[in-house]
């Protein structure tokens, strides 16, 4: 699928300047391509409780399967869409990258190959995320069905 950039760092500034950052002053847009070539967005909303504050990403990530076409039935993260391409960018329209949090949410979103655009150009997302932790490290690793409740062996 081609990929407008010029169109999704757009769209990125067009949400950016919904964001509510009342305290940090710094306007942040996210704006994604998915695999079923809708453009989903999102802004930071920020909270006088510093802590709660919510990264453009996440709202981009909860557009993403919060507008997803089909309901899919739990277990389900093969059958949500993905994303395919993102463009994060401050108040002032250039490129911000990903803090370390949204890198992880958009991992588990886009996976290592997403494109993100940066300041230098388009990378994938496993350069700004290198040796990263996901869900086939958690698949391959857990003990879960040893530490139910259910199979621990009771009555
Ligand atoms: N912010 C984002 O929205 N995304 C990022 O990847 C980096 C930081 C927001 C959170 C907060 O509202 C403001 O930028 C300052 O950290």
């Amino acid at each position: 699928m081609d990929i407008d950039w010029v169109a999704l760092r757009a769209a990125a500034v067009d949400v950016a300047g919904r964001a509510y950052a009342p305290y940090s002053r710094l306007r942040v847009g996210a704006a994604g391509l998915t695999t079923d070539g809708r453009t989903v967005t999102g802004c930071n909303v920020e909270n006088a409780s510093f802590g709660v504050t919510l990264c453009a990403e996440c709202g981009l990530v909860s557009a993403l399967h919060s507008t997803a076409s089909a309901t899919a039935p739990l277990p389900a993260a093969q059958a949500t869409p993905a994303l395919i391409a993102v463009a994060v960018v401050a108040g002032d329209g250039d490129p911000l990258l990903p803090c370390g949090r949204c890198r992880q949410l958009l991992l588990e979103a886009g996976g290592p190959a997403l494109l993100v655009d940066t300041a230098a150009g388009q990378v994938p997302l496993s350069e700004l995320l290198p040796a990263a932790f996901g869900a086939p490290d958690l698949a391959a690793r857990s003990d879960r069905p040893a530490d139910r409740p259910a199979d621990a062996g009771g009555s």
